[in-house]
This record gives C-alpha cells, structure tokens and sequence, in this order.
C-alpha cells in the first residue's frame, strides 16, 4: 500500500482497492441481458459528451484513489471503453500514477485490431474480452447487433499479439448458451486463455433475470467435469472475484464468478466510478455519490478526498449476500453498461 494513503475501512472493515472506472454508457453491442436493443434503442438518452467526466478529470480522481487511498488496481469498463475516443491517452495517463500495480479492461473486443497496440504501448496490461458463444448464430443473437463470433476471435488475437494479457468472460444463461459451455472450455484452454465463467446476475432492471435462468458454478463444473476434470487452486490475492479452476492435466485454468449461488461480498474492495463521474460502492446500488459536481465547483485534493472517505466509511453493502439470504429488498437498480462491470 502507498505510504501516503490512509487505511480507510468500511462499515464492514473492507478496504478500497479496486476502483473501476466507467468512461462511456455507451455499446457497439446489444446484448440482451445488458443492453436489450428494444430499450436501448435510436432514441435512448444515452449521455452527451460534457456530462462524461474529462480525462483530466479522471487522472485527478485516480491519483486520489491511489494516493489517498491504497487503491493499486484500476479496470476501464463501459458501456465499452473502446467507443471512447482516443483510450489509450486515458490509459497513458493513468499508468502514470505512481502506486498502480495493474491496469486492465474489460471489452467485447471488437474494436481490438484498431487499439490493441496503441493501449499496450500506452502501459495497459491486461484485456478481459466478453464472449458468450463459438456459436455463430447463438452469439449473433445473445449481442443484439448480428456480430459475428470471428471479429471477437480477432480482437483477442491482437490483443494478445500486443503483448496484453487476456482473459474470457462468458455470462452463462440457461436455455441460451448451456450448450456454449464445454466447447468454450475447450478452445481457450487450447489457447491458453483463462475462460470465467459468469453466473447470469440482477443487474439492472431491464434483463428479466429470474433466478431458474442462472447456472451456477456447480451446474458448470459437472459439465467441465465429465470432459476435462478441474479441481481448485488458490486465489491469485485475497478477495479476488473468480474462483479458480486447475485443470488437471495440468493445462491451465478456469475461473467461476458466482455471484448468485456462493456471493463474494465479505471480500468486496471494489469501488465503480460511473462514467459522468459518481462514485458507487455496489454494483447493484441505486444511486452513486455525486465526485462531478465537487470537481467542477472548484473543491481541492483534500476536500475530494475527505468526501471520498466519508462515502468509502458508511459503506456497507453487500446486495449479493443479502440475495442469497432472501434479504434484498427489491429496489431500482443502476444499469450495468451505466455503472461498468
Ligand atoms: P481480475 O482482475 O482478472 O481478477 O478480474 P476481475 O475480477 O476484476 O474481473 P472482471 O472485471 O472481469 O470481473 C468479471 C465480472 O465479475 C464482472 O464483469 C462482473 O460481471 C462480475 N463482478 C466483478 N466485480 C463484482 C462485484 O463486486 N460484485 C458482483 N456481484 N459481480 C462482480
Ligand atoms: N450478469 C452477469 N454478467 C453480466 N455482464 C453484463 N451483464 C451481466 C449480467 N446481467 C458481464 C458482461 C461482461 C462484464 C462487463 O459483465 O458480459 O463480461
Ligand atoms: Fe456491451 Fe458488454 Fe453490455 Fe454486451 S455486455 S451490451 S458488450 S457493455
Ligand atoms: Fe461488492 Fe455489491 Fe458485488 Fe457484493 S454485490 S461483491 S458488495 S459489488
């Protein structure tokens, strides 16, 4: 942890460490567990330019993070980060902040052949590329814009080309992409691709989740289990998000995000900076504390970074757990591509 920054804890003694920044609301893809194309449609208010907060802006409340707060690990999201203009500016400057360990992005790849090399040379470390299917058609259809598997194919392929490290995101749906899980396996393990399985959540309020559609980790690791048996390995760092898979044959690994049947959240050291600029403390929160409005009024580091504290202090959710114990009372929710993954 930097030495500067100050141990802040929250209601349930977690710290901050993640922060995940979102820089657009706004897809190239329409996936209809995140995006649904009959609500995010022509006319969508989708958010003009000068509410996004400026790279200026974010550079100045990433150093806070880091600097005041012992954050170490940054991750760009959307929306997809990529349909901002100039990222790897962005990202340049980030990776010049003294303290950060890590710099990493999650994508749909599509728009990997054109950045791939410009993010890398920037100082980004890392790509999580989203993938649903192998299957043409099933994938067509679960992204909403008729895009084909090949172009995802090639976005991973320069993005590790670039020198980036890359990992694979499948959101998991029964009925919708059950049939995806063994070949997925398959193909990123011959790659050697770490592949994580995501158990298909409640975010939002417009992907009709009910929770007979979610398969859980243990639904997927039979399957995994009947072909290429895995057993457990050590998280990579305490309150790391997917649970790791070793395959037995000693060919790499996969990970599980279960946030449904087995909730991460006593572990939780993520913050989300959505991208005009509010800070929320769950992914499944309502409403974020408003860092645009104090910025642009002229507040200095120290008054920033105390509002900071204060929020980070009186945190205490934990919305998957809550879930889990049929304690969650229903409310609105911020939308994902809103708030980033
Ligand atoms: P590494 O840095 O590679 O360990 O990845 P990460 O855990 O930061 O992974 P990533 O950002 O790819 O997260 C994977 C997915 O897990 C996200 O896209 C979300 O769907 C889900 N996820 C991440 N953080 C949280 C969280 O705090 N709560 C819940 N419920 N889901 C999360
Ligand atoms: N449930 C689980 N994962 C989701 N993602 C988006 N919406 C959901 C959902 N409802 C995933 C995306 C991407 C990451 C940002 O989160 O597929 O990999
Ligand atoms: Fe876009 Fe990712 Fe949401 Fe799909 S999951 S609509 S690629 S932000
Ligand atoms: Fe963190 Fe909220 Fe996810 Fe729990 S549900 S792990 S508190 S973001």
């Amino acid at each position: 942890m930097n030495t500067n920054s100050e141990q802040v804890l929250d209601q349930k003694s977690r710290p901050l460490r993640d922060l995940r920044i979102s820089v657009t609301d706004r897809c190239n893809l329409r996936c209809t567990y995140c995006m649904p194309a009959e609500i995010f449609g022509q006319d969508y208010p989708f958010l003009p330019k000068g509410e996004l907060l400026s790279f200026e802006e974010l550079e100045r409340l990433a150093k806070l993070f880091v600097h005041q707060f012992g954050v170490e690990k940054i991750r760009l999201t959307g929306g997809e980060p990529l349909m901002r203009k100039d990222m790897p500016e962005l990202v340049g400057k980030l990776a010049g902040i003294k303290g950060i360990r890590d710099i990493a992005m999650t994508t749909n790849g599509v728009l990997l052949p054109v950045y791939a090399d410009k993010l890398k040379k920037a100082g980004l470390k890392r790509v999580t590329v989203s993938l649903d299917s192998l299957d043409d058609e099933r994938f067509k259809a679960i992204n909403g814009r008729g895009v084909s598997v090949s172009k995802v194919l090639a976005g991973i392929e320069a993005a590790k080309e670039a020198g980036l490290g890359v990992k694979i995101n499948m959101v998991v749906q029964k009925g919708v992409n059950e049939k995806d899980i063994l070949p997925m396996a398959r193909y990123f393990k011959e790659k050697g691709h770490i592949l994580r399985f995501i158990e298909f959540m409640d975010v939002g309020n417009t992907n009709e989740w009910n929770r007979q559609s979610v398969v859980t980790k243990a639904d997927i690791i039979r399957i995994i289990n009947e072909d290429m048996p895995v057993e457990p390995i050590d998280p990579n760092y305490k309150g790391e998000v997917a649970k790791r898979y070793g395959y037995l044959d000693g060919s790499g690994e996969i990970g599980f995000i279960s946030s449904v049947s087995d909730a991460f959240c006593s572990t939780c050291n993520r913050a989300r900076l959505s991208a005009k600029g509010e800070l929320f403390t769950c992914l499944f929160a309502s409403s974020g504390f408003d860092l645009r409005t104090l910025i642009r009024s002229g507040q200095t580091d120290q008054e920033l970074a105390k509002a900071i504290g204060t929020v980070w202090r009186n945190r205490d959710d934990q919305y998957s757990l809550d879930r889990a114990l049929a304690k969650a009372a229903p409310r609105k929710k911020v939308e994902m591509s809103y708030i980033g993954g």
